[in-house]
């Protein structure tokens, strides 16, 4: 049995820190109100100039070093990410051009902040089905291009960066011991785009309009689905809470990751937390979690990886992998 095994990580932030104070000085909010409602202490901003597609490349070269490969040697390469650079084309065949990777395809996958989730399940989908053997799998985001900054609920959430993730087709015997993406459990539920969503696009504005979001519900919402989904993954590939060496959740709110954690039963010490220095970088926020723990040294092979996230949609899933 074909598994799609993780070989190599890597992830870009852009060089501008934005601390909470920075907001104080233009709304009615507090570093005090920030940090104790959402962990978040700082976040990363794009330059101008900077696009998606940079910070997808930056990541994706640190990431096929750690493999040591090119990116001629990728056959396939999906972005996840909602603030593509241009509408078409996709945002993956810009930074495909840019690594170099002559052949193979490219395209893009629009989840939210489940969009890396999801981007995981295809690439597992396309290894798993002969269609491609090294496929790179990248989350990235300039959020901060779709933000009201008169906006307090909301501006002071997000944040840019990427992470990206090689995949590639290794012999497994298909039980829960194997490496590589072990389990993938997807939902979404279009009743629900009112609670999350951009107020503008292509074919309504013609404007790329700015995120609106009901922040309590989505919260609510969110606790619920992501132990369901986490605890969904794990059954699927054979596993319990207790085999979780990490919990990598996305990185959108402190609190909701701690209650999530231990709906799923996963103790706090075993969840990657990168939201205070991020913010919620939505689909790149998994990755740059994993990468960040990965380069840290903290992620051990054989360890066993539960990743969850949920967003605009509503999208929610779950990813089980075996490093
Ligand atoms: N500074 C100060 N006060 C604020 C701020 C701020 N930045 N933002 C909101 N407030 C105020 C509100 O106006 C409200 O005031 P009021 O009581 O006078 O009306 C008060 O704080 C409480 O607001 P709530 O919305 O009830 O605050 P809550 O504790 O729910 O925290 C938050 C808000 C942080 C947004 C929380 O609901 C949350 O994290 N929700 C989930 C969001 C999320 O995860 N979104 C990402 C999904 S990812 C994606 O797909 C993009």
């Amino acid at each position: 049995l074909v598994r799609a095994v993780p070989v190599g990580c890597g992830h870009y932030l852009p060089a501008r820190v934005v601390e909470n104070e920075e907001f104080a000085a233009t709304l009615d909010t507090t570093d005090e109100w920030i940090r104790t409602r959402t962990g978040i202490e700082r976040r990363h901003f794009a330059a101008e100039g900077e696009a998606t597609s940079d910070l997808a490349t930056a990541a994706a070269r640190v990431a096929l070093a750690d493999a040591g490969l090119t990116g001629a040697d990728l056959d396939a390469l999906i972005v996840a990410t909602a603030t593509p650079d241009q509408t078409f084309p996709a945002t993956a065949a810009r930074v495909q051009a840019s690594i170099g990777m002559r052949g193979g395809f490219a395209f893009d996958i629009q989840a939210v902040c489940a969009g890396f989730v999801f981007a995981l399940a295809q690439a597992n989908a396309l290894i798993l089905a002969g269609s491609a053997r090294r496929v790179m799998v990248i989350g990235a985001e300039t959020f901060s291009r779709i933000l009201d900054f008169t906006d307090r609920s909301t501006c002071v959430l997000f944040g840019d960066g990427a992470g990206a993730l090689i995949l590639e087709a290794a012999e497994g015997t298909g039980g829960p011991e194997d490496r590589g993406i072990l389990a993938t459990d997807l939902h979404s539920d279009g009743r629900y785009n009112e609670l999350l969503y951009v107020d503008g696009g292509p074919s309504t504005t013609g404007s790329a309009g700015v995120v609106r979001m009901a922040g309590q519900e989505i919260f609510k919402h969110a606790v619920v689905k992501l132990a369901e989904t986490g605890s969904a993954a794990l059954a699927a590939a054979g596993l319990s809470k207790t085999d979780v060496n990490w919990l990598v959740p996305h990185q959108a709110n402190l609190r909701i990751m701690t209650m999530t954690a231990n709906k799923l039963g996963v103790p706090l010490d075993r969840v990657v937390v990168t939201v205070r220095d991020h913010g919620n970088t939505s689909a790149a926020s998994i990755p740059l979690a994993l990468s960040v723990a990965h380069a840290a040294g903290r992620i051990l092979p054989g360890d066993v990886l539960l990743m969850e996230a949920i967003g605009g949609g509503l999208s929610w899933g779950a990813a089980v992998v075996r490093w």
